[in-house]
């Protein structure tokens, strides 16, 4: 029987492990891995060197139009490029970018322009060959792939998330970005129903790792 091509949703807030399991898995199950934290935090980037503010959505909507989007796979991560340009690590880390992110992403015009990009990616995954697509962000399982194969929401709580962005040496407005992208309006950031909540609080990147992968081990074996 031929292997199935997988979807794997992993949602939840800021540092609950998100980028960390989704590389492991891609690794493990030799998947397309897909940050789309990055993505909006690129086209954040991109919007404030435009010098567009937070506040005016009329700029925002006529910036997007214009911004070329495209994916370049490095290893098993798909990049996204912005006038075939990938916008440096640094960039999007940026306390300014920190800042307006969660601003940004709340203006339903934003999410509906990553909206077919991102699902788009499940065919880059399939032209590339590899074995499905792990895909992280806060609405994947609610709004992008409600459908996946595997739907995952990871837990941490707000101290122990801050200690772990604080161990990577980053100042992050963490709380500031969990609410505003609670509260929004569009794709708010919940765990949606069906999807498996896991709290990784008081567990360990491995022991999240190998709990998923004991589950999508039911139906596609890890290469590694
Ligand atoms: O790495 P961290 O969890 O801190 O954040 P991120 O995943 O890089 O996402 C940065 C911001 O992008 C989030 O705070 C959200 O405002 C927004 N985002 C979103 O709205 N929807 C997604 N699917 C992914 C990110
Ligand atoms: O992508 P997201 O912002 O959700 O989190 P991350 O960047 O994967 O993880 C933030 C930090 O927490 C990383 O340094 C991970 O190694 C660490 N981490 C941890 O200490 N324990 C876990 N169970 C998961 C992540």
């Amino acid at each position: 029987m031929p292997s199935p091509f997988l979807i794997v949703a992993i949602d939840g807030g800021a540092a609950s492990g998100k980028s960390s399991t989704s590389r492991a898995l891609s690794e493990r199950f030799d998947f397309l891995h897909a940050d789309t934290g990055s993505y909006y935090r690129a086209v954040t980037a991109e919007l404030l060197r435009r010098g567009v503010a937070t506040g005016s959505v009329d700029a925002v909507r006529a910036a997007l139009g214009t911004l070329a989007l495209s994916t370049r796979v490095e290893g098993r991560s798909a990049r996204m490029e912005i006038g075939g340009r990938i916008v440096p690590e640094a960039e999007i880390r940026s306390p300014a970018v920190n800042a307006a992110v969660s601003h940004f992403a709340a203006i339903p015009e934003v999410r509906a322009a990553l909206l077919a990009y991102q699902r788009g990616q499940a065919e880059v995954a399939r032209e590339r060959g590899f074995r499905g697509l792990v895909m992280e962000g806060r609405d994947i399982g609610s709004v992008i792939f409600p459908d996946a194969d595997f739907r995952f929401f990871l837990h941490a709580d707000p101290e122990e998330r801050a200690r772990r962005r604080a161990r990577e040496g980053q100042t992050d407005s963490i709380a500031e970005r969990d609410r505003l992208d609670t509260s929004r309006k569009t794709a708010p950031l919940t765990c949606p129903p069906g999807a498996i909540d896991i709290d990784s609080t008081f567990m360990t990147l491995d022991e999240v790792v190998n709990r998923i992968t004991g589950m999508l081990a039911t139906r596609l074996s890890p290469v590694a």
